[in-house]
């Protein structure tokens, strides 16, 4: 049996396009509703049609603010009786499509981590991919600064009950989706198993909107980001070239092939000087993780060390967009090639955030394999 569609013919709702032009919110109503589709009134603003092209985001919310989720105007209409069609997410009981979640991680800080996570996600959103961006690495959390996008609500909130996970997503440039983490706040590390357990359950919400949800996850190896790590499809590690930068990264791995079961683990090399020294440092470490820990590491690529990158960042315009030719950005486009693979879900296998919610309810040991 299917769970009632989250709006009803008749019913008054608020709409809040995502358009620099009519950014509402508008009230209207809603004239019908049919499967994964309803169609609306199209809202007047000062007597004036508010004229939303096709590919507008959308927020609902009905009126007494009880139902609220993500849409998109699929269709209009201007003759007659003017009207909106718009998508209605998922019913409960249908089966809601599982987006596939990375987890970029790092064993050493500052190694290219959320330049990863930004630059590959808009270009896999170029690609007409539903792309959220979970900013994790709170306590310093940077991408809407990166992004040059004010976000008046983050992470925190969400923790604090004091705002739903969809109030405080934010559209980015690119058409990717931003949940903002939050500097300042406590970190990932120092947040209690309930805490984590609130932002894990408001972050499931979002699998039902989303083909790709990235995670940010900070350097380092927090229980937080551990299990953020073992709970995703597939698992980022980034690394430079540089010694210390790949001793971490193989660190990461290590604590990762003592967990099953082992996520699927993938390397980028960033700030490679050649396409020879990249290659090199990637087989050969992808070398010793099969040998000493039994684990198959997909290359997934490397960035060269390019100028454009930090002269991007200093206009607050992730690089691919500034610079789209330039060799940074080139890299970026292989790599969102080699992540793209949708999840393919078995029948009844669990999503990420019920992965992650079983972890922390299970406790840290009880998934380590025995220990010979
Ligand atoms: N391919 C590159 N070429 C040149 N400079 C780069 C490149 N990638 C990253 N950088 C530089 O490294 C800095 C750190 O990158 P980024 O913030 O993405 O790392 P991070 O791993 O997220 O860091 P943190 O651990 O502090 O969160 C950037 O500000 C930029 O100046
Ligand atoms: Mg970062």
């Amino acid at each position: 049996m299917l769970s009632n569609p989250p709006i009803d013919p008749n019913q008054a709702v608020v709409i809040k396009p995502s358009s620099q032009f009519y950014p509402g919110p508008y009230q209207t109503r809603v004239l019908a509703v049919d499967g994964a589709r309803a169609v609306l009134q199209v809202p007047l603003h000062q007597g004036k049609v508010v004229l939303l092209s096709v590919g507008t985001k959308l927020e609902v919310t009905t009126i007494d603010g009880n139902r609220r989720f993500l849409s998109e105007v699929l269709a209009r209409n201007y003759t007659d009786t003017p009207t909106l069609t718009i998508s209605l997410p998922a019913h409960e009981n249908q089966h809601v499509k599982t987006a596939k979640v990375i987890a970029v991680t790092s064993g050493k800080g500052g190694v290219g981590k959320t330049g990863l996570v930004i630059n590959t996600g808009i270009a896999l959103a170029q690609h007409g991919l539903k792309v959220f961006i979970i900013d994790a690495d709170l306590g310093t959390a940077n991408v809407d600064v990166l992004l040059n996008i004010q976000a008046t609500y983050n992470l925190r909130h969400v923790v604090d009950r004091q705002k739903d996970i969809l109030d405080i997503v934010v559209e980015g440039p690119g058409g990717i989706f931003l949940v903002p983490g939050g500097s300042g706040f406590q970190s990932l590390a120092d947040m209690d198993t309930t805490q984590l357990q609130r932002v894990i359950n408001s972050c499931k919400t979002l699998e039902a909107y989303a083909d790709i949800i990235m995670i940010d996850t900070g350097a380092g190896l927090s229980k937080g980001v551990i299990n953020f790590i073992l709970a995703a499809d597939q698992v980022v590690v980034v690394t430079t070239t540089e010694p210390h930068a790949i001793t971490d990264a193989y660190a990461i791995l290590k604590v990762t092939s003592e967990y099953q079961p082992r996520p699927r683990c993938g390397l980028v090399i960033n700030r490679a000087e050649t396409a020879g020294e990249a290659r090199q440092v990637g087989e050969r470490m992808a070398a010793v993780v099969r040998r000493f820990l039994q684990m198959d590491l997909d290359l997934l690529g490397f960035v060269p060390d390019d100028p454009t990158v930090s002269k991007a960042i200093k206009r607050q315009t992730p690089h691919i967009l500034a610079f789209p030719n330039a060799p940074a950005a080139q890299g970026m486009r292989a790599i969102s090639r080699r992540l793209w693979q949708p999840a393919e879900p078995e029948a009844g296998e669990r999503s990420f955030f019920d992965r992650f919610r079983d972890l922390l309810t299970r406790g840290k040991d009880s998934h380590r394999p025995p220990r010979a």
